[in-house]
């Protein structure tokens, strides 16, 4: 049986390190008995943007990036998208299995009472400009509503980390909704306790003022399998953010506005945002052959590809691309979906994006589903946010239980002024 274990030689001093990895991983806490001179600090790792670092333990979520996988607590994505709701890969995301019926419908009531919101959040978001963008006035709130709630801030009770975990996951598409009817200059609506989650959050978007709404279950449906498809997504920049401001003892309302504000980024959750704005001026398909040249000279980015993880298509976009006709029989084609398609057939064959291996994301299809919908672009990284709420707070609760885990703080390689005398 092979050692799992590394030797380290130091050319410097001709010094051999024998290091046991840890879960296959080097702890890079023992490079620091590496040294030169004596009383050097230790060697260090240096990885920018942190791409070759585990930050954490797990086991939430899953993915191989090159086989393009992707599973909730060992689940699936497509089975879950296929035979899963939202509150049960809710369950499922906290707790570690899928609920029981009644654990479920004892879910689906806490969150039903938990969903409405005091009045003045209400006022609130009516002090926003009536074009805010959507995600600013969601990051707002969410930090609003940490002084709704004192008592947030006793992370260490697990009980109480759980009843704030329930509010928010609760209360976050109820801000979502308020934000998008600041937008359309219509009242905000209570929630109606009965209706599904999906459900819920349809009928305050998209209700008329005197709260008639006619529901559809298979606009319902799909926007419950996008929240599936959103909910978590392992150490991701937002998670990451998450779980690096929880990890100074913030509430996890302030840190549920830290990752959603990472998530806001074109880079990460604003993508969808920006495939929708990237489509709509790159306009007739004839105009593509341009646009792919200008991607290819390094002046714009084909947004809704690439990932930092897979190097495969991502698992999320076959799923949501198959929705999308789902969607669209209801609603009626989305024309910018030729453009999508156009734009995919020539990236998957042109050796730029090819030998890069950059893939259409989960990002990429997403919009015209919400675009379809009846969803303002400007909605659709609160979209993502709201089934990501999940995956952030459960990997913040994952945090306490981590006896490694301490405040978050790197190093650096100092590469400044050296000491110098003040002279003026
Ligand atoms: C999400 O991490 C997650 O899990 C995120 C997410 C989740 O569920 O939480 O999956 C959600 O954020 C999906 C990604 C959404 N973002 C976009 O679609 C924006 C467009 N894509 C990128 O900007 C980019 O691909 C990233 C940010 C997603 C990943 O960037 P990396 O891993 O840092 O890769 P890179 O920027 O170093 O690029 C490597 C090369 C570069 O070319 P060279 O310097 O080698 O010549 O690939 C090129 C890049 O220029 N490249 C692209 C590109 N993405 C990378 N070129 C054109 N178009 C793109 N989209």
């Amino acid at each position: 049986m092979t050692k799992e274990a590394v030797t380290i030689i130091d050319h410097r001093t001709g010094e051999s390190y024998d290091i046991d990895l840890v879960d296959g991983a080097l702890p890079a806490i023992a490079l620091r008995q590496i040294k030169t001179p004596e009383d050097d600090f230790g060697l260090m790792t240096y990885d920018p943007a942190f791409t070759n670092t585990a930050s954490c333990r797990s086991t939430i979520t899953y993915i191989d990036g090159d086989k393009g996988i992707l599973e909730y607590r060992g689940y699936p994505i497509d089975v879950l998208a296929e035979k899963s709701s939202f509150l049960e890969v809710v369950h499922l995301l906290l707790h570690g299995e899928l609920p029981g019926e009644d654990e479920l419908s004892q879910l689906a009531s806490v969150v039903g009472e938990n969903m409405a919101v005091d009045e003045s959040m209400k006022k609130f978001i009516g002090g926003f400009l009536s074009d805010a963008h959507p995600m600013g006035m969601l990051i707002s709130s969410l930090a609003c509503l940490s002084t709704y709630y004192p008592d947030a801030k006793n992370v260490d009770d697990p009980q109480n980390r759980l009843s704030q975990i329930h509010r928010l996951i609760s209360k976050v598409p109820t801000l979502s909704a308020y934000a998008f009817r600041r937008n359309a200059g219509l009242s905000c609506l209570d929630p109606e306790p009965g209706l599904g989650f999906a459900a819920n959050f349809l009928r305050m978007v998209f209700a008329d003022d005197d709260g008639s709404y006619a529901p559809d279950p298979v606009l319902e449906r799909a926007m419950d399998v996008l929240f599936i498809l959103h909910a978590d997504h392992e150490q991701n920049c937002s998670t990451s953010a998450m779980r690096g401001v929880g990890s100074s003892y913030s509430d996890p309302y302030s840190s549920l506005a830290a990752a959603a504000a990472a998530l806001y980024g074109p880079r990460h959750g604003g993508a969808n945002e920006a495939v929708l704005r990237m489509l709509d001026e790159i306009g007739p398909k004839d105009n593509i052959p341009a646009f792919i040249d200008e991607v290819k000279d390094g002046k714009r980015r084909l947004m809704g590809f690439g990932h930092r993880v897979y190097k495969n298509y991502d698992p999320r976009a076959k799923i949501i691309k198959k929705l999308a006709y789902e969607v669209f029989e209801v609603q009626g084609m989305n024309p910018l979906l030729d453009i999508a398609l156009e734009l995919e057939k020539i990236a998957l064959e042109d050796d730029y994006f090819v030998s890069r291996k950059l893939y259409p994301n989960v990002d990429f299809y997403s919009g015209l589903i919400y675009q379809s919908m009846g969803f303002p672009t400007p909605m659709f990284p609160v979209l993502f946010a709201i089934g990501r709420t999940s995956g952030w707070l459960s990997q913040w609760n994952e945090f306490f239980d981590d006896e490694d885990q301490r405040i978050a703080r790197p190093r650096q390689l100092y590469q400044g002024s050296p000491t110098r005398s003040y002279e003026k």
